[in-house]
């Protein structure tokens, strides 16, 4: 008689499970931001607007989590709000955020407050933005405040969401604010967010030095793709080996390096299937095979459904010995069963790679609501819970519930 092993996993009791959200993308009338101004200069489809009210909705929004048993919430806090315009803080707006980030704690929601998450005050815009060489300096002038303001109860914080994201979208091909496309700027904002991160490192710690309080623990979010060879030969290799490399990689070596990394943040969705048409410069940093190799399922927005991948970049971390913590994972899709599958085979990635050696201090799945996504508006659904747009009621989808399970049981 054949004998079935059913092979579980438990979860570490300290292991953090929650969702994600960004303040641009939720709150609503952010008309301080550089995206705002963006989007009513008529350079978008769609406008943000009152996005899911989450700065008034916030409580209800966090009840739900706290129902949905999560152990942490990671969000984002709005630059724009808290320095409206250059030099002056609005005590209003810090207490806001004190009061949010108080709402997670008395829920037992462990806050992690990321302090970039693509969008930018219009006055630092209009002062050159991320490619002036002032650019660290306004930005930590600003961390100062915010950190003050919020350490006793915080402790994990992310400087920069996705720096090569934002460096390729607003930069590079110029479709985000400030529509830029220039290699100069793009390698001028690279050096200058870099810098960033590893300075706020530093700045937090001391400000938490100052105060007595535990060390907190600092990262980047850095999104991590599978770059795999469309068809593998040695060229396609090479190039995604180098893609990897640079888009995967860089930052996480440039930090570690700087000894400003205390765990690794990754955000991972998809892989990108690398096709090397020609050896210029532009082919190595673009080209990808416009799917006719992909017979994988894909999300509402065409990227490829590929939990290996999760796996895959784990691995290429190992030698940074450093623990990784998911601040992203989730897709978007109007077939809840699908979420689902996809949450439960990223979740089985994952424990493989635990078991391989890798330490992981948690997984957040993107998004808790659905929200504004960017230049794609609100078309594509992202959350566990459904927002109705019209009303503004919020409702919890079937997969949210069965991930909820997970996060009370610990066990896969
Ligand atoms: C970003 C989010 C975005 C999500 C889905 C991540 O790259 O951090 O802001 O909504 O991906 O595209």
């Amino acid at each position: 008689m054949g004998v079935i092993i059913i092979c579980m996993y438990e979860f570490p009791s300290d292991f953090l499970f929650g969702a994600a959200t960004s303040a641009y993308q939720v709150e609503g009338s952010n008309s301080l931001s550089d995206w705002w101004e963006y989007e009513l200069a008529g350079k978008l489809k769609y406008h943000s607007g009152p996005a899911c009210k989450h700065y008034e909705l916030y409580e209800q929004d966090f009840n739900l989590a706290k129902e949905l048993n999560h152990n942490c919430h990671r969000l984002s806090i709005e630059w724009s709000r808290i320095e409206p315009e250059e030099g002056k803080f609005s005590s209003q707006e810090l207490n806001h955020y004190k009061k949010v980030i108080s709402a997670l704690r008395s829920r037992k929601l462990e806050p992690i407050v990321t302090l970039h998450h693509f969008t930018n005050p219009i006055w630092f815009s209009k002062l050159g933005g991320w490619s002036s060489k002032k650019a660290s300096d306004y930005f930590l002038r600003y961390v100062s405040k915010a950190v003050d303001a919020l350490s006793g109860e915080v402790q994990f914080w992310v400087t920069i969401n996705e720096p090569m994201v934002y460096l390729y979208h607003s930069y590079l091909l110029g479709i985000w604010p400030p529509n830029e496309r220039s290699l100069i700027k793009t390698h001028k904002a690279k050096n200058n967010l870099l810098c960033a991160h590893i300075n706020t490192y530093r700045l937090i710690n001391s400000i938490y030095k100052n105060n007595n309080l535990n060390k907190p623990l600092i990262s980047i979010a850095q999104n991590m793709q599978a770059f795999v060879p469309c068809i593998p030969t040695l060229r396609n290799k090479l190039a995604s080996y180098l893609r990897a490399k640079s888009f995967n990689l860089e930052f996480i070596e440039r930090s570690r390096q700087a000894r400003a990394l205390d765990f690794i943040g990754v955000n991972y969705y998809s892989r990108s299937l690398v096709e090397l048409r020609g050896w210029g410069l532009k082919n190595f940093a673009m080209d990808v095979c416009e799917g006719k190799h992909s017979t994988l399922k894909k999300n509402s927005l065409g990227w490829d459904i590929y939990p290996e991948g999760l796996y895959d970049v784990l691995i290429s971390l190992k030698k940074y010995k450093l623990p990784v913590f998911i601040l992203e994972n989730g897709i978007c899709t109007e077939d809840d069963s699908l979420r689902w599958s996809f949450i439960r085979e990223h979740l089985d990635k994952l424990t493989e790679a635990i078991k391989s050696g890798i330490k992981v201090l948690g997984y957040i799945y993107w998004s808790l609501i659905d929200n504004y996504e960017w230049d794609k508006g609100f078309a594509p659904r992202f959350g566990l819970i459904e927002v109705d747009y019209n009303t503004y009621a919020r409702t919890i989808r079937e997969s949210a519930r069965k991930l909820a399970k997970v996060c009370l049981e610990r066990k896969l």
